[in-house]
């Protein structure tokens, strides 16, 4: 741990955790108040208008402050630039952990360990030996298991992919995903028991479900939004070449139009979708692109002219879901899960409502 006689990091962790249990109670606070998030993210990367990537980190101007505010820190970048692995907004952590409604003495399995901070509040709370956290990437492993060995929290932690959860340690009372999921993966409903509390980002949402009896789960999603970075698995990459030979059908909406406003219904709707848009010279979007990782590709242009292709008909997906609403952006809160041996269903304000059968993976 950085020891110094500097009174900053105190105070400034003092005033953040104040900050973040403004107008709430949360017996997290106390966590967020106690746990050096500096210790665990001694850099990240912040982005310029132009979009150029740079290092900051603890010494350099505005390190602290950005550290102890309300923001999320990208901590790894690929060959791309494109963020790997972050710190979370701490208000959304807040909320999440929150959700939990877990207890010291509970087991908690955490997916997506990434620096290590939220399984430090997870050990704080609950104690290290009964939090489990995992990450993918095992150099983000290293870096976090030498960070959590020279600090106060001492949670348990491994390399692999935490859709398999850890059985030696199971059942788990509490499970946290930190990275977004697009169900929630049969292996870790299996080391739960009834009554445990599962809270995971699925789509741009967070759904908290309870464990009954018979390996099912139900509950709602969080009011909050949440755009977690997706859970790494292998993938294909958009078939724009191939849309070329498609002819095309009239769009019955403006692809826009749903884009932005059924956010997150569609990330349910199409689990793991990706989206483009192209502008004229003018910056006025002319078309939006939209893939999945099974190589499903549409488009539709502003003059009303969409094409799909692939296994599944993402452009159909997109009308049916503006169907079902017509007008306005629906609350996160109106939506629940139903899991079931073999299924998992997301509904619209009742289970008997519109809904989506999410992939098991
Ligand atoms: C938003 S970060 C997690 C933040 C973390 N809880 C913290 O406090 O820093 C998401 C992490 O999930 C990890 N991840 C992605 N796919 C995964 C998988 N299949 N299994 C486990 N971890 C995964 C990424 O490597 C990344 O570090």
């Amino acid at each position: 741990m950085t020891h110094t006689n500097d009174p900053a990091p105190a105070r400034l962790r003092a005033q953040f955790a104040a900050a973040l249990g403004e107008g709430q109670q949360s017996e997290w606070l106390a966590a967020f108040a106690e746990v050096p998030r500096e210790h665990y993210v001694p850099r990240f990367y912040q982005q310029d208008e132009q979009g150029r990537w740079r290092e900051v980190s603890s010494g350099d101007p505005g390190y602290l402050e950005t550290v102890y505010s309300d923001t999320a820190l990208t901590t790894q970048l690929d060959e791309h630039g494109v963020p790997t692995s972050s710190s979370s907004e701490p208000r959304l952590m807040l909320t999440m952990l929150d959700a939990l409604d877990a207890k010291p003495g509970h087991r908690l399995y955490e997916l997506g360990l990434g620096t290590g901070y939220n399984a430090a509040l997870a050990a704080s709370h609950l104690g290290g030996d009964n939090v489990v956290s995992v990450d993918v990437d095992p150099g983000l492993v290293h870096l976090a298991r030498s960070r959590l060995a020279k600090g106060a929290y001492h949670p348990f932690t491994f390399t692999g992919d935490g859709a398999e959860g850890y059985p030696a340690r199971a059942p788990y009372d509490r499970i946290i995903a930190t990275v977004g999921l697009r169900s929630l993966p049969p292996a870790l409903l299996a080391q739960t028991r009834e009554g445990s509390v599962i809270v995971a980002p699925i789509g741009f949402g967070v759904a908290k479900v309870v464990v009954g009896s018979d390996g099912e789960a139900s509950g709602r999603f969080l009011p909050v939004p949440a755009f977690f970075m997706p859970r790494r698995t292998a993938s294909h990459g958009p078939d724009f070449a191939g849309l070329e030979a498609q002819a095309g059908t009239a769009a019955a909406v403006q692809a826009t139009d749903v884009l932005n406003r059924l956010k997150f219904p569609l990330s349910l709707a199409l689990p793991g979708y990706h989206s483009c848009s192209w502008q004229d010279e003018s910056g006025k979007v002319t078309g939006v692109g939209l893939w999945t990782e099974d190589g499903s590709t549409a488009t539709a242009h502003v003059s009303g002219k969409a094409r799909q292709i692939g296994p599944q008909r993402l452009w159909d997906k997109v009308e049916e879901l503006a169907s079902v609403f017509p007008g306005g952006t629906p609350a996160r809160e109106d939506f629940g899960l139903t899991i079931t041996p073999g299924r998992q269903r997301v509904w619209y304000r009742e289970p008997e409502g519109p809904s989506w059968s999410l992939p098991t993976e």
